[in-house]
């Protein structure tokens, strides 16, 4: 998720550039460019880091010209570098473009481009469209826009200038957001309204298959037959910071709603399109790299600790690997018994925590082969690893952690499928049906996001409850945990999370009328048991919300509120049943008037021990 801009009018391009992309870098801080038009060529600056780095560069070098395009990048082909950051040109500078998203069939285009001498500066997926624009190129810039766009597969918002064509711009989008600010006499490309809301407020948001031709005086859409489309002008009324947030008012609820995009993209390439299997470019292990493991270590902290606890169960009953999961903070003091026959798997959104980080070196240094999962390429934690398996949920920007979470447990998912498969533990008809599972999910997350009044109501009923408790078993415990967190971290609510079945031990006593109880009885194998835990905690008298499968019409019975998430595989429910508890959270603590972005104490990566 980068941002881009364009710009084409009388003023300077440069200043509008840099003050959109400023007002973009929540999508991503990792390098900046602008491409400028100078009356007879097209100039260049980039640079790896913030914002103000380029900003900098450019106030002692300034780039003069009235068209030029922009990015700040979120890296998820190449880490951040001054060659992989954005524009990019081709091999005589005469194109240049700029780019969000992921070009999956780059690898194959790019060694054919490769292999007619084309020569390129970046490991990046998105150079390749600059190489594409200079191989089909035969004077006709908009012609050339389409025949690369008929090559080119995947999700992109892209914005292209052709130096032969310096009055104006081409830009297109396929599954990524692209908004074109009217102006008089001026016009403006941006990914987000944030970045153009200072100089204008009408705007035409283009849809999947849309190109624009931008002049400064027109814009022009069509297709990509180049059928002219009638755009209507959507007229913003938000204020900038609302505007940050696309238009939600926190951006923990516009991440939880970024999850069916944020789930489908860390699927895209690796879940076969034909639900055939599950495999990882990055990985290209065989039947020896699984089969030679005694055993894995799975170390994280926090959230992504509990992601690790769902992979464990992933993992030990799809590939039947034995898994042990540990805090890191506790894993590196307690000498683990690792060795080169285990495989440690360290998670991290940020890869930056420090706990984690040094987990990682210590299992390193007991000769246990790493392999980190992260959302932040070129990491510490990613730099340091053996491989990385990247999720791609884009830039998590409030601190408590959800379309990360979800992202990494399809990670855990397709890894725990992949390792099965290689181990030939997993018949080819399971994979089918694990697959096919897998692909409904961002179709379901949709379809629990699009009703959350009941959810809202039940926060707004029990939200000022000092305590919560979080039910469930088996997997179902796994996601009580996050739930709880959640819980906590935001709202401030002292929430706890027990192994249904472990209650009665001892914490039953902390049962009592009144008490809000969150219980989970998705998983079939212990359901029966779970609804007697259910039982035993209505027999206290205390308010049962109950998640249950849709189609399941006994649960209601035995609890005072349901909430139904849609049918899956069991071992992918925790995809589904963690959305009401992230939701409740978050309406909870909103009830409550809590900072839920930044909640008190807490910081978004913890790089101190
Ligand atoms: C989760 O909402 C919290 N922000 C926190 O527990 C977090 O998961 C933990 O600090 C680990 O962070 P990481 O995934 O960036 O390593």
């Amino acid at each position: 998720m980068c941002g881009i801009v364009g710009y084409i009018g009388p003023d300077q391009a440069a200043p509008f550039l840099l003050e959109g992309m400023s007002k973009l870098e929540y999508r991503g801080y990792d390098s900046a460019g602008i491409a400028v038009f100078d009356g007879s060529q097209i100039n260049i600056d980039k640079s790896v880091g913030r914002l103000n780095i380029l900003a900098k560069k450019v106030e002692m070098k300034p780039l003069t010209g009235n068209l030029g395009i922009g990015h700040t990048r979120w890296a998820t082909h190449g880490r951040p570098s001054d060659a992989n950051s954005h524009p990019h040109t081709d091999c005589t500078g005469k194109f240049v473009v700029v780019h969000n998203g992921i070009i999956e069939n780059y690898m194959h285009i790019k060694e054919k481009l490769i292999a007619k001498g084309h020569i390129f500066t970046s490991e990046t997926d998105t150079e390749v469209v600059a190489h594409l624009l200079e191989e089909y190129y035969e004077g006709d810039f908009e012609a050339t826009v389409k025949k690369v766009l008929e090559t080119i597969e995947g999700s992109y918002a892209l914005v292209f200038m052709c130096q032969d064509e310096p009055d104006k711009l081409i830009c297109t989008k396929q599954d990524n957001p692209l908004v074109i600010g009217l102006g008089e006499g001026e016009n403006f490309i941006a990914s987000d309204i944030p970045a153009i809301i200072s100089r204008t407020r009408r705007t035409y948001i283009l849809s999947d298959g849309e190109m624009a031709i931008v002049t400064k005086d027109s814009v022009w859409v069509t297709n990509r037959q180049g059928v002219p489309v009638t755009k209507k002008v959507f007229e913003v009324n938000w204020d900038a910071e609302a505007a940050e947030k696309g238009g939600y008012e926190h951006f923990m609820i516009k991440e939880i709603y970024e999850q069916p995009k944020a789930v489908r993209e860390t699927m895209t390439g690796r879940v076969a399109k034909d639900n055939s299997g599950v495999a990882f470019e990055e990985l290209k292990w065989i039947k020896e790299d699984v089969t030679s493991l005694k055993k894995i270590a799975i170390v994280a902290c926090g959230t992504a600790y509990h992601a690790g606890i769902v992979g464990k169960y992933l993992i030990e009953n799809l590939a039947r690997i034995p898994v042990e999961v540990d805090v890191a903070s506790e894993f590196r003091y307690r000498s683990p018994l690792i060795d080169d026959q285990t495989l440690t798997i360290v998670i991290s959104q940020s890869g930056e925590t420090l706990d984690t980080l040094a987990a990682l070196k210590e299992a390193k240094k007991l000769g246990s082969r790493v392999l980190a999962i992260t959302n932040v390429v070129g990491s510490s934690i990613a730099r340091e690893a053996d491989q990385v398996i990247y999720t791609w949920a884009g830039p998590e920007i409030a601190v408590a952690s959800t379309k990360a979470y979800t992202t990494q447990l399809i990670v855990m998912a397709m890894l725990a499928i992949y390792m099965g498969s290689l181990k030939g533990k997993l018949p080819q008809a399971r994979v089918l049906e694990l697959c096919q599972e897998l692909r409904e999910l961002p179709n379901h997350i949709h379809e629990l996001l699009e009703d959350v009044e009941p959810i809202k109501t039940f926060a707004q009923q029990y939200g000022f409850n000092e305590d919560v408790f979080f039910l469930g078993r088996s997997l179902d415990y796994a996601v009580a945990l996050e739930g709880a967190l959640k819980l906590k971290e935001i709202s401030y609510i002292h929430a706890e999370a027990y192994a249904a079945g472990e209650l009665k031990h001892g914490t039953l006593a902390l049962i009592i009328e009144g008490v809000p109880v969150i219980a989970l009885a998705t998983q079939k194998d212990v359901y029966e048991k779970m609804l007697s835990n259910i039982k035993e905690v209505k027999a206290r008298d205390a308010v049962v919300i109950g998640i249950g499968l849709k189609g399941d019409n006994q649960i209601e019975k035995y609890v005072d509120h349901t909430i139904y998430i849609p049918a899956t595989d069991k071992f992918l429910t925790p995809i589904l049943s963690v959305i009401p508890l992230q939701l409740l959270a978050y309406y909870a603590a909103a009830t409550r008037g809590c900072d839920v972005d930044k909640p008190r104490n807490l910081a978004k990566s913890v790089t101190v021990e």
